[in-house]
């Protein structure tokens, strides 16, 4: 299906109770191969028909994303999951039973007969059961799982809203069921069951600890925790730049005041160039108005609120014009990893020691 040009079909929703005939009408166009931009508890995720491939290469199409990067299928009970993975063994079982619905995301051998498309040639699957009322409808009414990646351009920031999903694929795609932003604001964990041992290779809306907390002992892909340079990533998302506002990111890391003093000084010398700074920043901290265009996102005693916030804020700075965006770095622990992996992916290397 050609995913250039066509009018994309605006759709309101209430998030809480969808309304049937919107369902069904997101439904059809599913059915008939087309792309649905929907919303989640994470982020707004660009829905095809999982079992049909041609309507999952479009999604790639639209997108402009590289073509060995699978994709996450979404299911609305258990049931599905073994018509797309051979076997859910017991640390699988127990993760669903705790945190689906959820941002949660596994990765189990797959079945024959999930196309290609899906698992980019792996012999895995990623599947999630989403915990969004708008999300569980829609697949439940077009009784298919649904491949969906985040509904951006390839390299942009995941969308939390109709309107960002608009910025990026409008024409591109045949419909967006708006339900208002979403909650989590990053993407779900993906945790890899297929390994002697379970490693996060995404950190995300569930922590590690939450996960410790149901299985014992897991581990952390070194390319998704700490972004170190030169790990080869075992997700092959994990390997492009993503996240990024339009302007450089550099992230700047270290002991809060270290963190401030750094961007200020940053920022002059850009400013002495005659460049416009943007700065990310967050509430609780040293009001750093004076040095740039600052941007807030979430308060950084509380990194869920800061989630929440960072893709939009990070949008923001597109339409501020900025030339440069200085951004805080913050701990680690909690959904700050989620937070650091991505200001880490959005800094695509620019990350300075304060
Ligand atoms: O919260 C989310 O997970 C959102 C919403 C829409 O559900 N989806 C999302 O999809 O973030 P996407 O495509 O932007 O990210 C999927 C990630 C990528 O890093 C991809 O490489 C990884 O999951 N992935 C998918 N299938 C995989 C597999 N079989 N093995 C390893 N990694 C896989
Ligand atoms: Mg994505």
């Amino acid at each position: 299906m050609n995913t250039r040009n066509i009018a994309t079909k605006y759709i309101k929703v209430n998030p809480d109770r969808p309304a049937t005939r919107a369902m069904e009408k997101a439904a059809r166009i599913l059915k008939q191969g087309g792309l649905v931009a929907f919303p989640t508890e994470t982020v707004y995720g660009l829905g095809a028909d999982a079992l049909n491939a041609q309507a999952v290469a479009s999604i790639f199409e639209a997108k402009g994303r590289p073509l060995d990067n699978p994709v996450i299928v979404h299911v609305t009970d258990r049931m599905q999951v073994t018509s797309l993975a051979q076997q859910v063994s017991g640390p699988a079982g127990m993760l669903m039973d705790a945190f689906w619905p959820g941002p949660l995301t596994l990765i189990l051998p797959v079945l024959s007969g999930v196309p290609r498309e899906v698992t980019a040639g792996l012999p895995t699957v990623a599947v999630r059961m989403p915990d969004h009322p708008v999300a569980l409808a829609l697949i439940r009414a077009a009784g298919m799982p649904v491949a969906a990646p985040s509904a951006n351009i390839s390299g942009r920031p995941s969308p939390t809203t109709a309107g960002h999903v608009l910025q990026d694929l409008n024409g591109r795609i045949d419909a967006v069921l708006d339900g208002g932003p979403a909650g989590v604001g990053v993407e779900s964990t993906v945790v890899d069951l297929t390994l002697p041992v379970p490693v996060i290779l995404r950190p995300g809306g569930v922590t590690p600890e939450e996960l410790r907390g149901i299985i014992g002992e897991v581990e952390i892909d070194p390319a998704a925790g700490a972004g170190s340079p030169g790990a080869r990533p075992r997700s092959p998302g994990m390997k492009y730049v993503h996240y990024a506002p339009r302007a450089p990111l550099v992230l700047v890391e270290g002991r809060p005041e270290d963190v401030a003093a750094k961007i200020i000084e940053l920022a002059e010398e850009q400013r002495s160039c005659g460049k416009r700074v943007g700065i990310l920043s967050y509430q609780g901290g040293k009001d750093l108005s004076f040095a740039g265009e600052v941007v807030l996102a979430g308060n950084r005693k509380k990194p869920e609120t800061v989630a929440s916030e960072l893709y939009s804020a990070l949008r923001r700075f597109d339409e501020l014009g900025v030339d440069l965006v200085l951004a805080e770095g913050l701990q680690d622990n909690g959904l700050g990893l989620a937070v650091m992996n991505r200001l880490r992916r959005a800094a695509g290397g620019r990350i300075v020691q304060a």
